[in-house]
């Protein structure tokens, strides 16, 4: 088979450079080794362009990367507009910062289309499509509607909130209905499965037969798929990090103090008011911890043209200050805040120097730092994840500190605890975690969904699995081999965190 997996973000293999958002940083990795062809947007708008302007066509392992600039007059309103002012914040349950225009979903739908039409480049009997996350919602119906018959898979990096919450996304019922167009659509967890489900039984009047949906589209299979990471192979990079001239720095910094370590895109789904909020109460309630343990928060800027994003950033910032002041000392600063990104190995050496991992997001589809803080760390000595029962990774790590991101006092209670759980406890709850993670890697989670997309071909469809996915050669244009048209200058990568 030859897979072509699309996202809006992708990622471009180099260690040391800042890491684009959570998806794609995970799929690099999967998507490198697989042989696939990985399609997304180069990051650059344009007027007039044609179906055929992929503007960059490189080699990426075994496979391929190739970007696309997107129309300039429907950008806007498709990623700033209809994907973050609408889609996110539901899929977040805030549909309190819904903001949206009818133009938004229009450019949505075009930019959607646009992807359809560019895709029929890549278009052949044996191939497989696995379109990620909620920018293409409805690519899969436009493929249709341009005759492609092959398997369409569709996974959900976010939460499927309750029906009534995704009900106050305008046109939700053409966008689930368009959905169905895909052959296999994956969720992290079995509550938004579930969720999704009930949507189609209660607005759409559909039957679920199990795991299984009919529509205009014929049968779609609708599964769970939690996905993971590269346990090992993190776990190698953040010993290995540990000599890091920024981990070193780090680590002198520290002057024997404990630390806390938080890394997320400044969002308001990450629950960071409320993190700084539970130091600052950790230490009115503790003060003997002043001095004692620092929170070092990475918050990476993200979609600051989005006022919910831009205020939430000024926000942060004034809190920072506030607790700084309060607490701080001329020798102490209680929170460490950086808002900027830091590529992924010095993260993991990041990770492997804190005791503490603060992962409180109000709502997660899964998050994968909670993941990457607890394969970095040091089996003999090991630090304690205090992790919101919101992220889907706590259906996993459910022996981690289990916190309510809401409930601040609780939040600095459960991080008093962290710093005190003798070193037999924190081994224990470790363990348990690396078992869970090993159980469930990225490399599985690439295996299980493609395997299951592949299913729905028929017994008499050509069989897939990673280790067979063949590298792609195009329908017309240069063959995929040995870097064309690399020009990494042209991309500037976003620092982004999770
Ligand atoms: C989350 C989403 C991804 C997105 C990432 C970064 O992980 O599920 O689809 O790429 O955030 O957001 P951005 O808007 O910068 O791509």
């Amino acid at each position: 088979m030859d897979l072509v997996v699309v996202s809006n973000r992708v990622a471009r293999a180099k260690a040391n450079e800042p890491m684009t958002g959570g998806l794609a940083a995970a799929l690099l990795p999967v998507v490198e080794k697989s042989g696939a062809i990985w399609v997304g947007s180069s990051g650059r708008v344009r007027d007039n362009i044609s179906k055929d302007s992929f503007a960059e066509i490189e080699s990426l392992g075994a496979g391929a990367l190739a970007l696309l600039d997107l129309p300039a007059a429907h950008y806007g309103g498709y990623y700033e507009g209809f994907a973050n002012s609408a889609l996110w914040p539901a899929l977040h349950s805030r549909n309190d910062l819904i903001k949206v225009s009818l133009d938004d979903y229009q450019s949505y739908r075009e930019v959607n289309a646009f992807m359809a039409r560019a895709l029929m480049r890549f278009n052949k009997p044996t191939a497989a499509f696995w379109i990620q996350d909620y920018h293409f919602l409805t690519l899969g119906a436009e493929m249709r509607d341009l005759g492609v018959g092959n398997p369409l898979g569709f996974f959900l990096h976010t939460p499927w909130p309750s029906r009534r919450v995704i009900s106050g996304v305008p046109h939700h019922r053409d966008l689930v209905e368009a959905m169905l167009a895909y052959d296999l659509i994956g969720f992290q967890t079995e509550d938004d499965c579930e969720n999704f489900a009930d949507y189609l039984q209660a607005e759409l009047g559909l039957d679920v037969d199990g795991e299984l949906v009919s529509s205009r589209f014929g049968t779609s299979r609708i599964g769970v798929f939690p996905i993971g990471i590269d346990v090992d192979g993190f776990a190698a990079q953040a010993q290995r990090a540990a000599s890091h001239p920024d981990v070193s720095r780090l680590r002198k910094s520290l002057h024997g103090e404990r630390l806390a370590i938080g890394v997320d895109r400044v969002d308001y789904s990450k629950g960071l008011v409320n993190r700084i909020s539970a130091f600052d109460r950790l230490f009115e309630i503790q003060p003997s911890l002043k001095r004692s343990v620092s929170l070092l928060q990475i918050a990476t800027p993200s979609r600051g043209g989005i006022e919910a994003y831009s205020n939430l950033q000024d926000e942060l910032s004034k809190q920072v200050t506030e607790v700084n002041g309060r607490h701080g000392e001329v020798d102490w600063t209680p929170i460490r805040y950086l808002s900027k990104g830091f590529s992924q190995t010095v993260l993991a050496g990041f990770y492997r120097a804190a005791q503490v991992g603060v992962v409180t997001p109000l709502h997660d589809g899964m998050n994968l730092v909670a993941k990457e803080y607890v394969a970095a760390q040091n089996p003999i000595d090991p630090g304690v994840l205090v992790l919101s029962k919101f992220a889907g990774a706590a259906n996993e790590l459910d022996t981690a500190l289990l916190v309510n991101p809401h409930d601040i006092d609780g939040m600095a209670r459960g991080i008093a605890t962290a710093l005190s759980m003798p070193a037999t406890e924190r081994r224990m709850r470790w363990e348990a975690m690396m078992r869970k993670l090993r159980a469930g890697t990225i490399h599985n989670w690439f295996a299980g969904f493609i395997d299951a997309l592949e299913a729905t071909r028929g017994a008499a469809g050509p069989s897939l699995s990673p280790s067979v996915v063949r590298p792609l050669r195009l329908a017309s244009g240069p063959a995929l081999s040995g870097g064309q048209m690399r020009d990494p200058s042209r991309f500037a990568p976003r620092p982004i965190a999770n």
